[in-house]
């Protein structure tokens, strides 16, 4: 018989299925169905610095109040009784209350701005792990690389430097080094690594001549990039690494842990489908190590990582050449 527990992160998850962050994580009722379907842990829903920024900024804004760096603690403390913020960590309580599974926190940042005091609350909420979803905006022409990577590093650091529960990076897919980034966000102590975030899109509608806002669920075949990038830093570092994006099946998570992934994230599958879907993908890894017999999943596990792999030069390959002359029509 298939033993689907595995460890993440210090914990021990029942199978490696995460709910993702998003609307199903945000109330209790809804992370209690999750682990009646059988969910492996979940990720709350993010709490947003730039709401909880926002929320500050008006308030002060009302009260005549300065915003400035001295007046943010007390702010903050302020908006722990009354807003999001204490809402959030009564989510925490609650969920570690009524799951048995792991709760992993979840904070938007924006900036390495002074909320680190969000982090330190969050730990003392009772959370398992802190996911800090991390998009600097790269919208300003002026701004270098270089100083937006250290801002990220910055955020990691500052966040270690207050919660001793482990803290995770997920990121997006644009860096144009994510192998030397992602050591270096290791470095800055990071303890795992979610790749990948995907984000919010704009698209057009022709008629109005408006922007309205493109996809909000992944489709299938979206899974690609991060199983390429999760087969090529599993081999660079120990810090596991969690899958998202696109994981739509059981066949989709089996890749991932082949790639070296130590738990994946499912979002989009669970609001386009059912949670059903993750008895499903269980039972499509179970059948699939029993065929297999790998009775544990460490048994397959970063089988086809990059360096594992038959053909370790496939991972880095990006142009068609050949193939597209091989094809018809
Ligand atoms: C409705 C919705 C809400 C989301 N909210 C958050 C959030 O609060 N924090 C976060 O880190 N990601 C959030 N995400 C992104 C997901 O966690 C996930 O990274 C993304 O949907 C890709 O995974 P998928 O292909 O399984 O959907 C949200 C996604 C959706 C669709």
């Amino acid at each position: 018989m298939a033993d689907l527990h595995t460890s993440y992160l210090g914990m021990t998850l029942p199978n490696p299925i995460l709910a993702g962050s998003s609307g199903l994580t945000g109330n209790l009722t809804s992370l209690k169905h999750l682990e009646e379907h059988g969910i492996g842990g979940v990720v709350l829903k993010s709490l947003f610095e730039e709401q909880i920024l926002q929320q500050i900024r008006r308030e002060t804004d009302k009260g005549g109040v300065i915003y400035g760096y001295e007046q943010i603690d007390e702010y903050l403390s302020y908006f722990e009784r009354k807003h999001e913020i204490g809402k959030y960590m009564e989510l925490i309580t609650q969920a570690k209350n009524e799951l048995t599974v792991p709760v992993i926190a979840s904070i938007n940042c924006v900036s390495a701005a002074e909320w680190q005091q969000i982090a330190a609350q969050i730990a003392e909420a009772g959370a398992d792990a802190l996911q800090l979803n991390m998009f600097i905006p790269p919208f300003l022409p002026d701004v270098e690389s270089s100083d937006i990577e250290n801002e990220y590093f910055e955020i990691i650091k500052k966040v270690k430097s207050v919660v001793s529960i482990p803290v995770t990076a997920k990121i997006g897919p644009y860096f144009t080094s994510i192998l030397s980034f992602s050591k270096k966000l290791l470095a800055a102590g990071a303890d795992g690594l979610v790749l990948f975030n995907r984000y919010y899109s704009t698209d057009f509608d022709i008629e109005t001549l408006s922007t309205k806002v493109g996809d909000y669920f992944s489709q299938a075949g979206e899974y690609s990039l991060p199983l390429r990038w999760t087969a090529l830093l599993h081999d660079q570092f120990s810090a596991p690494i969690t899958a998202a994006t696109g994981i739509h099946d059981g066949d989709t998570a089996i890749k991932m842990l082949l790639a070296g992934a130590s738990a994946i994230e499912v979002v989009s599958a669970l609001y386009s489908y059912s949670l059903e879907r993750i008895a499903e993908m269980k039972s499509r890894l179970a059948n699939w190590m029993e065929q297999k017999g790998y009775e544990t999943i460490d048994n397959f596990r970063g089988l086809m990582s990059q360096q594992r792999s038959a053909v370790p030069a496939e991972f880095q390959r990006v142009q068609y050449m050949k193939s597209y002359g091989d094809l018809k029509g």
